[in-house]
């Protein structure tokens, strides 16, 4: 892989926008993570600048990141800051962006599972939007806003039926996955939404997967909530925003995925020509739910080698980051590069990259050929999405710390976990 443009080498001492990893780890010790603000906003405004782009009178945008990709306070308070809106799963997620300075009202909320309390929580907080995905759901947010005195703004997730072509654990948008409502139901349950006095509809939404390379997909799904837009006009059911979703994947290794930009382009010319030819002078709003191709290559998680072992002609890099830090490998057997933080010229082998938790599936990376000593820093690349959000305690490991890099600044966004925090919740019975 090549070295991204935020993440490259000085002196042959890998650098995050030129601060050298080898002192973060002096300073802050390992598995640490660190981030690149500059890396981060670059990316937000991928979506930002063509949204502003296409923007008219009538036509709007909300770029809502998807907070479960990376839920750090300091990342979301820096995009909150750039405009962004929030893609939330929980009311966690909700208090998150609340603690973080953000605004509740360019709040959207999807998920299966949402409970009375959070959907109380969303409603006190006014939030701009839950997508619905159940009747159920829909029945309950009623009743909720109803005890409230409140309308509730709606928009249904819909199932478009369309093959995202990535991971079957990723892959959200096929008939037999749990999410959204089924499309030949949406008309129906959109009738009965529309007569319910505590629920304002205001949209229609899907997301289809994560890790998408081609955005032909994503059209094909858009086309389909087109579609639905205009049966339920017909019916006197006018929506305000269509969303649709996340998705677009990143660089792991050598995958190309389509450029942000010109999937945005394609998306507002399809919403362009049709608005204008069918609803001229009809305001519409796109929304957006990216999440892993904002913070996903905005973030690296550093670790150090603890040994080096060989059993039966196999190399092990038994490292101090674990499946707890980084459990994408194990989950997904993902691809992430490794980099050795500070280059060495002697003799290569081939490794197995793994952690120290007692499972074998706890490893990081297969068969990389590296040239590595005891106590050398290897970066994990590609980790800003989807790797702290996912960590967990396992093994009695407390989460490690997280560095933001701004402008050449480390700025500690979050301390490592300390074992007696892992346990201060626990009582002994007598
Ligand atoms: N919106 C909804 C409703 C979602 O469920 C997701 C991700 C997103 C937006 C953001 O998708 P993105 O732009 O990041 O692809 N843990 C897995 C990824 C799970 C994605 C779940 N949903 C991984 O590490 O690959």
């Amino acid at each position: 892989m090549k070295t991204a443009q935020h993440f490259f080498y000085q002196n042959d001492t890998l650098t995050v926008d030129g601060v050298p990893l080898d002192k973060l780890a002096m300073q802050y010790g390992t598995p640490l993570y660190v981030y690149s603000k500059a890396a981060l906003t670059e990316h937000f405004r991928q979506y930002a600048d063509v949204c502003k782009q296409f923007e008219t009178d009538d036509i709007h945008s909300l770029v809502c990141y998807s907070v479960k990709s990376n839920s750090n306070l300091a990342i979301l308070n820096i995009l909150g800051r750039e405009g962004a809106g929030f893609d939330i799963v929980s009311g966690g997620e909700l208090l998150r962006v609340i603690a973080a300075g953000c605004d509740s009202r360019k709040v959207i909320f999807s998920g299966v599972g949402k409970t009375a309390s959070e959907i109380r929580l969303a409603l006190e907080h006014d939030i701009l939007c839950f997508n619905v995905e159940s009747f159920a759901e829909l029945r309950r947010i009623n009743r909720i806003a109803a005890e409230m005195g409140k309308k509730a703004r709606v928009s249904f997730r819909v199932n478009p039926n369309v093959d995202p072509k990535t991971h079957p654990y990723i892959s959200t948008g096929l008939k037999e996955n749990k999410f959204g409502i089924p499309y030949e139901e949406a008309l129906a349950g959109y009738e009965e939404a529309a007569r319910m006095p505590h629920i304002e509809v205001t949209g229609i939404d899907c997301h289809i997967g994560s890790q998408l390379l081609d955005d032909a997909p994503l059209l094909e799904a858009l086309d389909k909530l087109i579609d639905l837009f205009d049966q339920l006009a017909q019916k006197g059911i006018e929506l305000k925003h269509i969303d649709i979703g996340g998705g677009i994947g990143i660089t792991y290794d050598n995958e190309v995925p389509v450029a942000i930009s010109d999937y945005l382009t394609r998306i507002f010319g399809k919403i362009t020509a049709w608005k204008n030819a069918k609803y001229p002078g009809q305001s519409i709003s796109m929304m957006f739910e990216p999440g892993r191709s904002i913070s996903g290559n905005a973030g690296l998680l550093l670790t150090q080698v603890q040994y080096l072992k060989t059993n039966s002609d196999k190399n092990f890099a038994i490292v101090d980051a674990a499946m707890n830090d980084l459990m994408r490998p194990s989950l997904y057997e993902s691809w992430h590069t490794v980099l050795p933080v500070v280059k060495r010229q002697t003799e290569t082998k081939t490794y197995d990259i793994v952690g120290p938790i007692c499972e074998s599936g706890d490893w990081l990376a297969r068969q990389r050929t590296l040239s590595i000593e005891t106590d050398d820093l290897l970066a994990i690349m590609s980790a800003g999405a989807y790797g702290m959000a996912m960590s967990s305690n396992y093994n009695t490991r407390g989460r490690a710390a997280e560095i933001l890099i701004d402008d050449k600044k480390a700025y500690l966004i979050r301390k490592r976990e300390r074992p007696e925090e892992l346990y201060a919740l626990e009582t002994i019975i007598s």
